[in-house]
């Protein structure tokens, strides 16, 4: 816990370091993140040739800070911005700071709007369902908004449009959706959100404009889902956040914070520094980041463009949809999520399982290296416990065939253990195979 007092040779202060990162677990076998666990020799060399770059140094770095422009565009166009060439956006660190700059964005907006109508401002809210990532409470409290969340029901695990209405008044800076919930994978009904708040102006006139967490959705939908309106299609939606390291292909830490136009982002956000050389409007919570990142994302959109970043979403459903029909197989599961929307597979023990939890599973799990989450859902449902597996690039038909296989044998060791009353898979009964990553001769995962 101190500085050590003299120095050491790198070889051995590298051994020391390398050593006790051993008893991490392994990022390939962490089915509970979302983030990105592997990449090409070819970006991890691109990505080595950067590291000594700060992407905050324009000035210095033009050829990166064009990169990240065209990253920009290239998500704008992805997102169907009507002028994706007038839109506003920059690289961040995550969803999370992506998320602070618009949920700032819309507190400024709205507050101006109170102000040139003349109104008092009173104390803004932001509306929400109660599955939202904590990133967002995070922003309702570090920056003084109210957050109104709305609760999960029986059979509703994320926000819809329904009780819009009971939650939105004037002091409301926007209504969050959800493209892909943390908790289930399951996309929330951005039109029809949309329209319920259409609805909601023309009885009130209250103006209240949605901004899209897309944090996995936004790099997924646009590619299996092509005709799902959730984008800037939609006239209410002013602004798209995604993470680069989830479904984008990067390894952490990058996100994307993207605005319809430059109407829509305050000027009073936007900074201007002369300190690099020539003039820089920034928008950011940090200041210095890393280039590394911003060059992978580009080399991400280069390499794969849409027809790889297509069959290697695709391929992550194909596996998540078998996975979640040989796990419901098992017998004690029951599933939330199917893999159908984003490729996440929640499942939760059947109510006549007794003798162990979730939580039994996802620990004796653990002794084989898999590292599967079990957590119990927000207010209103914090009686179900389940526990969740993200398919992303990398996790192959192979791994996953042999998770299931540990999946069962734990299950099965668990039920003899405590003497559980369900009844397994019976004897004899052959798994199905799972779809293979190494198919028509290209193999996209290590
Ligand atoms: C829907 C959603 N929003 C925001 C975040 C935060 O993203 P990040 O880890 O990129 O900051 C996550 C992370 O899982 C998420 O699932």
């Amino acid at each position: 816990m101190e500085l050590p007092e003299e120095e050491m040779e790198p070889e051995a202060a590298y051994r020391l370091v390398h050593d006790e990162l051993m008893l991490d677990g392994n990022a390939r076998l962490n089915l509970a993140t979302f983030a990105t666990s592997w990449m090409e020799p070819q970006a991890r060399a691109l990505m080595d040739e950067s590291l000594a770059k700060n992407a905050v140094d324009r000035e210095e770095y033009p050829q990166t800070a064009a990169m990240e422009e065209r990253c920009v565009r290239m998500l704008a166009r992805l997102w169907n911005a009507p002028f994706p060439d007038a839109c506003v956006g920059c690289s961040t660190t995550g969803s999370s700071e992506a998320a602070m700059l618009a949920g700032l964005v819309l507190k400024h907006r709205w507050r101006e709007r109170r102000r040139s109508d003349d109104l008092d401002p009173g104390r803004p809210n932001l509306v929400m369902g109660a599955n939202v990532q904590v990133c967002w409470k995070k922003f309702a409290r570090y920056f003084d908004v109210e957050p109104r969340l709305v609760p999960l029901e029986n059979g509703r695990y994320h926000l819809t449009q329904e009780l819009l209405d009971q939650y939105c008044d004037q002091n409301t800076i926007g209504v969050i959706s959800v493209l892909g919930s943390t908790l289930d994978g399951s996309y929330e009904p951005v039109d029809r959100i949309c329209t319920a708040l259409d609805v909601l102006q023309q009885r009130t006139g209250i103006d209240i404009p949605v901004h899209v967490d897309g944090a996995s959705g936004a790099m997924v939908a646009p590619f299996v889902d092509p005709d799902l309106d959730w984008d800037f299609r939609l006239h209410r939606v002013v602004s798209i956040n995604a993470s680069g390291h989830k479904f984008g292909l990067v390894y952490p830490s990058i996100g994307w914070a993207v605005w319809r136009d430059a109407e829509t982002v305050p000027e009073e956000l936007i900074f201007q520094v002369n300190y690099l050389g020539g003039h820089m409007p920034t928008l950011g919570l940090s200041f210095s980041r890393p280039a590394s990142q911003v060059v992978a994302q580009y080399y991400s959109f280069l390499r794969y463009g849409h027809s790889g970043l297509r069959r290697i979403q695709e391929r992550c459903h194909s596996i998540a949809r078998a996975l979640a029909e040989e796990i419901a197989a098992i017998g004690p599961y029951q599933l939330l999520s199917d893999g159908s929307q984003l490729p996440v597979v929640t499942f939760h023990l059947t109510p006549e399982t007794d003798g162990f939890t979730v939580f039994d599973v996802s620990r004796t799990l653990r002794e084989r290296g898999w590292q599967v989450p079990a957590y119990t859902l927000p207010h209103n449902r914090t009686d179900l416990a389940v526990l969740r597996v993200v398919v992303r690039h990398g996790f192959s038909g192979e791994l996953a065939q042999l998770f299931l296989d540990d999946l069962r044998r734990v299950t099965d060791q668990l039920t003899n253990q405590y003497g559980s009353r369900v009844i397994l898979r019976a004897a004899g009964q052959k798994p199905a195979p799972l779809p293979s990553m190494i198919g028509g001769g290209k193999a996209i995962a290590g």
